[in-house]
């Protein structure tokens, strides 16, 4: 079934490095507003902005002490709602993001519950005792360390970080609370969430330890608070209770789901409209919480796993498609192998695929001007805590400083948060101070002085939104097709008797290929030319191309 978001083209913003209006060093909602043009003008009808709300910054706004306020660094709640009002305006909704698994512990809730034992905040969380002077159980956090953290004779519970305990959503009351937070943001006319951390909001209600799997003698509390049995339950009245009634959309994080439960969590009857399947994403890495398990992923792998999840998704809903996000690195640095090509050409590539795989496409701020990673050389100059976390667990793993160093500039989330460089004026058009978060240090990297990967997003954009192949783009059938060459990405769309082809050359190497079809002609192409042959291509290094084939089997 159709719906009304399936055809939107969403740009992820990450407010604190975004734009600076008030010269302050840290990115705003005023920011945002002034350039709602720049994102109209690229094409963009939604946005998703990462948390504005009240929070510590333990965790850059995943830290929440008020869901209903802004952070003051941010502004007001007045500018949020002329940033709604201006986007309106341009045609731009808007997207928050919804954290609820877990508050800051600087939350009245979380304050009351510690200061009084018989408040009924104490249940708002998850308190426990130790056993014999040790905590509760062996689990690791996300960012680290146990999930425990003492406060007088017992503990509480933090999937993430010690500022981010987690709320007990086995308490009705608490989560009757939470919906009706989400319903008042819904009032005010937002399109919808992104929500955050969502599928750890059920615990297995044993807490038992299981066996270590680390140099720490702590085991991932992935096992046991991630996508666990009676999920379920709190998803379904979490939808029906909100998102259902505004006809929201609602794309969840939701890392680790098996492809066998998609339908429940995606399907026409699912909890949101869409998730983000990090399969894909994750390729460089064993696992997206532990960097220096680092993998030796060919092309291959990455074309297959990407295939796998368009293929799987497409037989019940909708994709939700981005290849880098806050917590990620570049997606130039992380899938580029050969620095040399780390260039605007690849991030066209790059950008091929990411607007014509089927589903809705995210870009984020930056890579729209093929942004990469920069490379720090102490650990003192990373913000992120999972980089510091990261970096440290290496070294107890094992690993020599300097390595561990290097995994953390390949994976930090730093990567993707430093702020956007707008221009080649001092502070970069970003700010006129000093910034909360030094900039990248790669000045080729820069592409916004020419704007060529900026154009190419806004001509494929195009393409998909208002053109002849517009309907084909969205909404075609996705078909993996196989060609003998390892660093060859190919995938056909086929829509009402029309086709296209899409070839990526994922590597440094000129092929030839030979197509499955003749090709009627090139649709677009990020060199300048492509020597075609009836059916034979000559791929040049990194190049990418959509072409129209005949959808007859000749
Ligand atoms: C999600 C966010 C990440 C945050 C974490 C804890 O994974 O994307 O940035 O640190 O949740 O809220
Ligand atoms: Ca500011």
């Amino acid at each position: 079934m159709k719906k009304w978001w399936m055809n939107e083209i969403v740009y992820q913003i990450y407010p604190k490095s975004f734009k600076d209006s008030n010269n302050d060093g840290i990115g705003d909602i005023n920011g945002i507003t002034e350039k709602l043009d720049y994102l109209k003008d690229l094409g963009i009808t939604m946005i998703w902005i990462c948390p504005i709300f009240k929070s510590p910054m333990a965790d850059n706004g995943y830290d929440i002490s008020d869901f209903k306020d802004i952070d003051p660094q941010f502004g007001s709640m007045q500018d949020f709602e002329k940033l709604l009002r201006e986007s309106k305006k341009v045609g731009i909704k808007i997207l928050l993001d919804l954290v609820v698994n877990h508050t800051s512990d600087e939350h009245e809730w979380f304050k009351k519950a510690l200061e009084d034992k018989n408040s009924k905040y104490k249940n708002y969380y998850i308190f426990k005792k130790g056993i014999d002077g040790q905590p509760p159980n062996n689990w690791r956090s996300i960012f680290g360390g146990s999930v425990w953290e003492k406060v007088d004779d017992e503990y509480y519970f933090h999937a993430f970080h010690k500022k981010q305990p987690d709320l007990n959503w086995e308490n009705k009351e608490m989560r009757e609370e939470i919906y009706a937070m989400i319903n008042w943001w819904l009032e005010k006319g937002i399109a919808g969430f992104r929500i955050d951390s969502i599928t750890f909001i059920k615990k297995d209600q044993d807490y038992s330890s299981l066996p270590s799997d680390g140099a720490d003698g702590l085991v991932t509390c992935k096992h046991k608070t991630r996508n666990r049995p009676g999920i379920e339950h709190f998803l379904l009245e979490l939808k029906e209770k909100t998102f259902a009634k505004y006809d929201a959309l609602t794309v969840g994080e939701a890392p680790g789901v098996d492809y066998n439960d998609f339908t429940k969590y995606i399907g026409e009857d699912g909890y949101f409209s869409m998730i983000f399947d990090f399969k894909y994403a994750d390729i460089d890495v064993e696992s997206g919480t532990d960097w220096f398990k680092r993998t030796n992923w060919k092309v291959s792998d990455f074309k297959n796993k990407l295939f796998k999840s368009q293929e799987e998704i497409q037989k019940i809903g909708w994709s939700a498609n981005f290849l880098e996000n806050h917590d990620q690195p570049r997606v130039l640095s992380k899938l580029i192998k050969e620095p040399e090509f780390q260039n605007e050409t690849a991030a066209k590539a790059l950008a091929i695929l990411l607007m014509t795989l089927r589903g809705v496409p995210f870009i984020y701020q930056g890579q729209e001007l093929g942004m990469k990673n920069f490379v720090r050389n102490n650990i003192r100059e990373f913000d992120d805590i999972s980089s510091i976390d990261n970096y440290y667990r290496s070294i107890k793993e094992g690993f020599t400083e300097q390595e561990a160093l290097n995994f953390i500039n390949l994976r930090s989330r730093d990567n993707t948060r430093t702020p956007m460089l707008w221009n080649l004026e001092k502070g970069f058009g970003f700010s006129e101070a000093k910034p909360w978060i030094e900039y990248s240090n790669h000045n080729d990297g820069i592409c916004s002085i020419n704007n060529n990967v900026y154009d190419f997003y806004k001509k494929l954009i195009s393409l998909k939104k208002e053109s002849e192949y517009s309907e084909l783009i969205t909404f075609g059938k996705f078909s993996s097709i196989e060609i003998d060459k390892e660093a060859i990405i190919c995938f056909s769309r086929e829509y009402n008797n029309k086709k296209l082809l899409v070839f990526i050359n994922l590597g440094a190497q000129e092929v030839n290929i030979e197509a499955p079809t003749k090709i009627k002609n090139v649709i677009l192409n990020n060199y300048e030319d492509i020597k075609i042959l009836d059916k034979k291509i000559t791929m040049k290094p990194y190049q990418g191309i959509i072409v129209e084939v005949s959808n007859d089997k000749s």
